[in-house]
Formats: structure tokens, C-alpha cells, sequence
């Protein structure tokens, strides 16, 4: 490029330089994929604008980096390397020292009526300063920061919540879900930083944290900090009478929104009662019982246990869900606040087994006991809506409490209604000489089934929770009206297949069931007639398995299985995916999701034949927080909007293939299916 043309206006420039004696303008970086890359955009008069590359240089742009707190410059591309920006052309002739606190302390010359064009336009690539490693998003993972030229871990004991708080809002990731120490430190275990952060937990970025020597001893690679964000930052229930039942409203990265019902159920619900401290749900009323929903809906549905301490811990899924209107919003009834003699179970497989903990002078207590059976038992499951009693038991030395006591000794007779109403005023002498120990209650409430073993909730090995432990079921008889029920059971629609002889492997613990012969519309696989519980002449070896209908994969078919064409297995047939706003991290969650390495391209197919069976997706619309492939929104399934191959979705993934599970599973008969039924429905 020519230089005369550039330099004349320069000279008129001259006549322009403005010292500043004002307060920092605004910087930001647009259009670069992430925060601390792109297009340099400064706000000047309350208008964003551009900054003329000619003269750009990396002290310039070391200056930026630093007014946004991501480290320093890798590259400073001069001239529209991120695309035209609009607007005005706000800066021209920049002169950074490269020690200023901001783009505006530089001189530079205003630019009027402009030779510069928005081709020109500045651009910086800055390292960034802070970032999450080796886990399943950008949003999850070891911390690490850039310092003098290389990323390196941050020890744990020299981070905290609030930089985790910190750290979470920068990556633009919503807030903290959880911190803890990781045994092994991410990629590479280059060195270890030597500071500490000691932020606020207001500052915006975790550069702008003040820093400190350590004060413990400094830290090795076993002393990593894991970090995981979630994008749902709040909860609230509304319109309800108080503040534990209503409507359930989230807020996804700072938008309040409804949460759509339809697939929301109890174990969902105990865990947002519990987490907003109103004990738990008693009900889910559905049909608008707290009025209509407003803001965007979501169409999240969570997969609780019911023991999780925050919804972000349930797996997600998004993908191809109904819409869902105003009037289908989730909502619950919670029991309330703990108040004296409130009662939980802490350390169980669910809310309805564990150890027994009495609320007594605002605190959670144990409770201790030296007779403890049957009857005591069956009041604490009927305060707790959990059912009649199983057992009544004493926990192991592992699980006993440590903490204060709040009740010593409690008799009832077995039908009162709450544990306040039993005996609890016990004389010595009516306390036998045996030792007091925690006890704990297992209640029908605590039974659960689950698919163990098949890479995904909807497929794999059938196995109950009963009496507080999980077992499997026996494959004599095991037929499809029994699969039925189980498929149904969790939420994962008809029964594929009924699997026999360990088909997802052998399962471990006892064999609950035998001999079942379920009708196919009962509520729950152990109300099916059966053998009793743990009465068998099976081994392991036989354990029943599922494939519901609802079990969904991926592949990508061709010949090599980290490139081709992208297919998902839903409604037990394959179907394309149609590859309207496909973004580059749908791409890359497809390669990681089929253990394909974790980035890869779009192929450009220039075929107008008609597509060849069915398209189950399409809008699939991962975001950099989304942690797997069934968790990105998009149209509902069958969208019928793509016809012909060239608006298939093809990709070529950058790594090579590890057979996963599900294929493994899908080899052994689905493709023949399809065949034979080519509706699938
Ligand atoms: C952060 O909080 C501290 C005190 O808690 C306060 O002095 C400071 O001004 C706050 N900073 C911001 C950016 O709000
Ligand atoms: C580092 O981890 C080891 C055990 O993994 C622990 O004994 C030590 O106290 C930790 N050091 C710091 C500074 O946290
Ligand atoms: C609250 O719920 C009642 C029904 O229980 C309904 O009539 C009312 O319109 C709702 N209010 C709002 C603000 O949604
Ligand atoms: C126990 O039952 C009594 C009588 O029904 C009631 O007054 C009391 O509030 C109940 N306590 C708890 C903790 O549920
Ligand atoms: C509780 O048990 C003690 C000792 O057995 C007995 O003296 C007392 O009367 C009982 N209290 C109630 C309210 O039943
Ligand atoms: C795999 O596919 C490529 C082109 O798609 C073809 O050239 C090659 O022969 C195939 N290899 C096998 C083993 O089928
Ligand atoms: C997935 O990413 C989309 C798009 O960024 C976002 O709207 C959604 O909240 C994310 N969902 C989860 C569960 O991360």
C-alpha cells in the first residue's frame, strides 16, 4: 500500500492533537469471538466509534488490553482485520507510551470529516488474563491466569469465593456454582502463579482484583483451583401467598424469564425449595394456578435426583423442546421455612432416606438415640411426605454427624403426625443403659429407578433404589411391557427395546426384582407383579436393560466417524440436522460429544438432491456456556425445514475417534430399524 496518500492528512492532524484532561473514555472490542479480542471501539460525546489503524502500533494496543483488564497484546492488526466497524472514526494518529491506564490518556488526534475509512479500522488480540481449563465449557475448569508470557494455575488457597464471583461475571459465564481444589492442575501444568488475589468480589474483571504476596506457604501443582459457573443466576417464586410457593421465574445470565412446565417434576422442585430455604415441594400445581408467566420462556428441562443443592448441578437439556406458552409455567408449593422441630434427612440416595436432623434454637441438629425403630421411623416419613417407613436404622461410623445435638431420645407410638407430638422428654431412667447413636429413616418416598451405563438417563441397565441402596433387576420375563413402564417411569417416552442378559454390562449389590410382569400401564415398575423384593435365582449376569424412546445420539455417518454428515438418534430413528445458524461452538460440542477432539469445520456441500429421510433439528444454537450438545436450544424436533443436502449439516471434526458407548449400543440394530420403518413413529 502507498504511503504519500497517508501521510499529507497526517500534517493537518498535527494541528489537532488534543491533550486529554478528561476522564477515561469507554473501550471495548468487537467483533472477535470472545471479550478481549476484535475491533478496538471507543465512546466518545455517548457514542460508540472506531479508531483509524494507520500508526497503530502493540504499545497502542498494550494500553487496551490493560483499560479492560485482559492482559496483554499478542497481535495489534492494523487495518480491518475484524471487519468495518460504523459510526464515527473517533480516533486517528494514536501515540501510546504504553504505560497509560487508558486509550484516552494517549494523544491522538480527533477525527473530523475523515479520510479514514472503516476498512481501516484498528484491531487487538490481547492474551486475556483469566481462564477456565479442562473442563466440560469455557464456563468449568481449572483457573489459570497469564503472567510474563505463559498461563499458569492459581493455587486454592489463594483464591476465593469472591474471585471466583469475580471470575464467572468476566467470562460472562452468570455466577459461581461451585469452588474447590482440583487434585490435578488443567493442560500443560506449566508453573504455578505466585500471588494472591484479594478481590472484593465488585470488580469487573479479576485483573482488576488487588494482588498480594501469599501469606500460607506457597503452592504446589496439587493445589489447583476448579472453578464451574452457571448461566442461572437467580430464582424466585411469584404471586404465590408467601415467598416459598409460586411461579418459578429464572434469570439466565441477567434476563428474568418463566420457566416452561413441561417437563418439570417433584425432584426438580425439592431441589429449588430447599435451595431458597423452604424446606420442600409438596406440590407442583400445574394449569396456571399462579397466574401467566411474562418475559422469555425457558425451555430448559432439568433432570434432578431431588438431593442437588442448585438446579445448575441437574443436567440440562434444551435441544428440540416444544414451545411452550405463558400459560404452561412451572411452578411449586413448598413446605416453608424450617421452623422448631422441622425435620430432613441428610446423606441418603434422596430427600426421603438419610440421617434424621431435628431444626432446634435456629440450627440443624442430630438426633440421638439409643431405641431407635420402626415406629419412630414412620413418623419422621409421614412428616416428611415421604411415604410409610421401610427401615429404621442406625447409620455406619462414616455417615454419623458432627455436629451439635438437637434431640436425645424420642418415643412415639407410630401414628402421630409429627415428631413433635412424640415423647421427647424422656426421664434417664426410661433411657435404657445403651449407647445413644445418630439414626436415620428409610422411606417408600426414596424409591427411585434409573438407566445406569448407557450414555444417556433414556438407555441402559434398569436399576431400583430400595431400602437406601441401588440393585438391578433380573431379565426373566423381562419383556417390553415391562420396559414400558420403566421408559414412562422416567420421563423418556416408549419402549424400544427390552434388553436381557447385561446387555449395558453387569450391574453390582443386590438383585431387587425378579419375575416381573408388569401390564404396561402401571405408574411404577414396582408396582408390577413380581417376586418379592430381593427374592431371585438370577446372577448379574442376567440384569434387564432399556432403550426408551427418548435415548438420544449422534454420529457422524461416513465411513470415518469424525467426519461426514451429522445425524441424531431420537424417536428410535437417525435424522439429519439442518444447518441454519449453526455456530462454531455447536460444531465443536458435536467433536467433543463423539470424542472426536474438540473443534471442527462445516462442510460446504453443493448438492440439490432432495434430502433422504427424516430432519430432527434445526436452529441448534450452542453458546459458549452450554456444556453439551443436548443442552443448546433449537426448533422443536421434525422441524421440516430443510429439503434439500445442501442445507444438511456436514463436519469434519479435528481430532480421531474413540468408539463412545452409544455407538457401540446403536451398532447392534438401529439402522435395520429404520429401515424397516422409515416413519419411525
Ligand atoms: C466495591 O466495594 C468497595 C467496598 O466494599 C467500594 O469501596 C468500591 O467502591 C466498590 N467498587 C465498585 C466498582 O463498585
Ligand atoms: C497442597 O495440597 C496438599 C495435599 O494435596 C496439602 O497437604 C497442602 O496443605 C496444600 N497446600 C496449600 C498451600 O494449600
Ligand atoms: C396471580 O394468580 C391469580 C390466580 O391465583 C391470578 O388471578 C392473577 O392474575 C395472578 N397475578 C399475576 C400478576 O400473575
Ligand atoms: C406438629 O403437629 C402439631 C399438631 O398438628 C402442629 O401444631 C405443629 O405445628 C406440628 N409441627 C411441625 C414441626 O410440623
Ligand atoms: C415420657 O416418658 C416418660 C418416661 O417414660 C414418662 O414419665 C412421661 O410421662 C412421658 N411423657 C409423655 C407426655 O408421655
Ligand atoms: C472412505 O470415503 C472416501 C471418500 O468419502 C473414499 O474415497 C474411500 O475409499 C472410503 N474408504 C473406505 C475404506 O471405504
Ligand atoms: C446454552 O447456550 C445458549 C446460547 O448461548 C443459552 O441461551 C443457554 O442458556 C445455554 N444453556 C445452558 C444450559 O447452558
Amino acid at each position: 500500500m502507498g504511503t504519500e496518500g497517508l501521510l499529507s492528512p497526517w500534517v493537518l492532524w498535527l494541528l489537532l492533537w488534543v491533550q486529554p484532561c478528561r476522564g477515561a473514555a469507554e473501550v471495548r472490542l468487537a467483533d472477535g469471538g470472545r471479550r478481549c479480542a476484535g475491533r478496538v471501539e471507543v465512546k466518545l460525546q455517548g457514542q460508540w466509534g472506531t479508531v483509524c489503524g494507520y500508526s497503530w502500533d502493540k504499545d497502542d494496543a498494550a494500553v487496551v488490553c490493560r483499560q479492560l483488564g485482559c492482559g496483554v497484546p499478542l497481535e495489534a492488526p492494523q487495518y480491518g482485520h475484524f471487519g468495518p466497524g460504523s459510526g464515527p472514526i473517533w480516533m486517528a494518529a494514536v501515540q501510546c507510551r504504553g504505560t497509560e491506564s487508558a486509550l484516552s490518556d494517549c494523544t491522538y488526534a480527533e477525527w473530523g470529516q475523515t479520510d479514514c475509512n472503516h476498512r481501516d479500522d484498528a484491531g487487538v488480540t490481547c492474551s486475556g488474563f483469566v481462564r477456565l481449563v479442562g473442563g466440560d465449557s469455557p464456563c468449568s475448569g481449572s483457573v489459570e491466569v497469564y503472567d510474563r508470557d505463559q498461563w499458569k494455575a492459581v493455587c486454592d488457597s489463594h483464591f476465593g469465593d469472591k474471585a471466583a464471583e469475580v471470575v464467572c461475571r468476566e467470562l460472562q459465564c452468570g455466577t459461581t456454582l461451585s469452588v474447590h481444589g482440583a487434585a490435578h492442575v488443567g493442560e500443560g501444568a506449566g508453573s504455578v502463579w505466585d500471588r494472591e488475589l484479594q478481590c472484593v468480589g465488585n470488580e469487573s474483571v479479576l485483573s482488576f482484583c488487588p494482588t498480594g504476596a501469599p501469606r500460607d506457604q506457597p503452592c504446589t501443582h496439587g493445589n489447583g483451583t476448579h472453578v464451574t459457573c452457571t448461566q442461572y443466576t437467580g430464582f424466585r417464586l411469584v404471586n404465590g401467598s408467601t415467598a416459598c410457593a409460586g411461579r418459578v421465574e429464572v434469570e439466565v445470565l441477567g434476563t428474568w424469564g418463566t420457566l416452561c412446565a413441561s417437563r418439570w417434576d417433584l425432584s426438580d422442585a425439592h431441589v429449588l425449595c430447599q435451595h431458597l430455604g423452604c424446606g420442600f415441594a409438596e406440590s407442583i400445581p400445574g394449569g396456571g394456578h399462579f397466574g401467566r408467566g411474562t418475559g422469555p420462556i425457558w425451555r430448559d428441562s432439568f433432570y434432578c435426583e431431588g438431593t442437588e443443592a442448585h438446579l445448575g448441578q441437574c443436567p440440562v437439556t434444551a435441544l428440540g423442546a416444544s414451545l411452550c406458552s405463558h400459560e404452561n409455567a412451572a411452578a411449586i408449593i413448598c413446605s416453608g421455612p424450617a421452623r422448631p422441630m422441622s425435620l430432613r434427612l441428610v446423606g441418603g440416595g434422596s430427600r426421603c432416606d438419610g440421617r434424621v436432623e431435628v431444626f432446634q434454637h435456629g440450627t440443624w441438629g442430630r438426633v440421638l438415640d439409643e431405641q431407635w425403630d420402626k415406629q419412630e421411623a414412620s413418623v419422621v416419613c409421614r412428616q416428611l411426605q415421604c411415604g410409610e417407613a421401610e427401615a429404621a436404622y442406625t447409620p455406619v461410623r462414616a455417615e454419623r454427624g458432627r455436629g451439635p445435638v438437637g434431640l436425645h431420645g424420642v418415643r412415639c407410638a407410630g401414628h402421630e403426625s409429627n415428631l413433635s407430638l412424640c415423647n421427647t422428654s424422656l426421664l434417664a431412667s426410661a433411657m435404657a443403659a445403651g449407647i445413644a447413636e445418630d439414626v436415620g429413616a428409610v422411606c417408600w418416598g426414596s424409591r427411585r429407578v434409573r438407566l445406569a451405563d448407557g450414555a444417556g438417563r433414556c438407555a441402559g441397565r434398569v436399576e431400583i433404589y430400595y431400602q437406601g441402596r441401588w440393585g438391578t433387576v433380573c431379565d426373566d420375563a423381562w419383556d417390553l411391557a415391562d420396559a414400558a413402564v420403566v421408559c414412562r417411569q422416567l420421563g423418556c417416552g416408549w419402549a424400544l427395546e427390552a434388553a436381557g442378559s447385561a446387555r449395558f454390562g453387569e450391574g453390582s449389590g443386590q438383585i431387587w426384582l425378579d419375575g416381573v410382569n408388569c401390564f404396561g400401564a402401571e405408574a411404577a415398575l414396582w408396582d408390577c407383579p413380581a417376586e418379592a423384593w430381593g427374592q431371585h435365582d438370577c446372577g448379574h449376569k442376567e440384569d434387564a436393560g432399556v432403550v426408551c424412546s427418548e435415548f438420544m445420539a449422534l454420529r457422524l455417518e461416513n465411513n470415518n466417524s469424525c467426519s461426514g454428515r451429522l445425524q441424531v438418534f431420537y424417536n428410535g430413528m437417525w435424522g439429519s440436522v439442518c444447518s441454519n445458524s449453526m455456530t462454531t461452538e455447536t460444531v465443536s460440542l458435536v467433536c467433543k460429544e463423539l470424542g472426536c477432539g474438540n473443534e471442527g469445520n462445516q462442510e460446504i456441500i453443493l448438492n440439490y438432491a432432495k434430502l433422504s429421510g427424516t430432519a430432527w433439528l434445526d436452529h441448534v444454537e450452542c453458546g459458549k456456556s452450554n456444556s453439551s450438545f443436548w443442552q443448546c436450544p433449537s426448533d422443536p424436533w421434525h422441524p421440516q425445514s430443510c429439503d434439500d443436502l445442501r442445507e444438511e449439516t456436514h463436519i469434519t471434526c479435528n481430532g480421531k475417534s474413540e468408539p463412545s458407548r452409544h455407538q457401540v449400543l446403536l451398532s447392534t440394530g438401529y439402522g435395520e430399524m429404520q429401515r424397516r420403518n422409515p416413519e419411525g413413529l
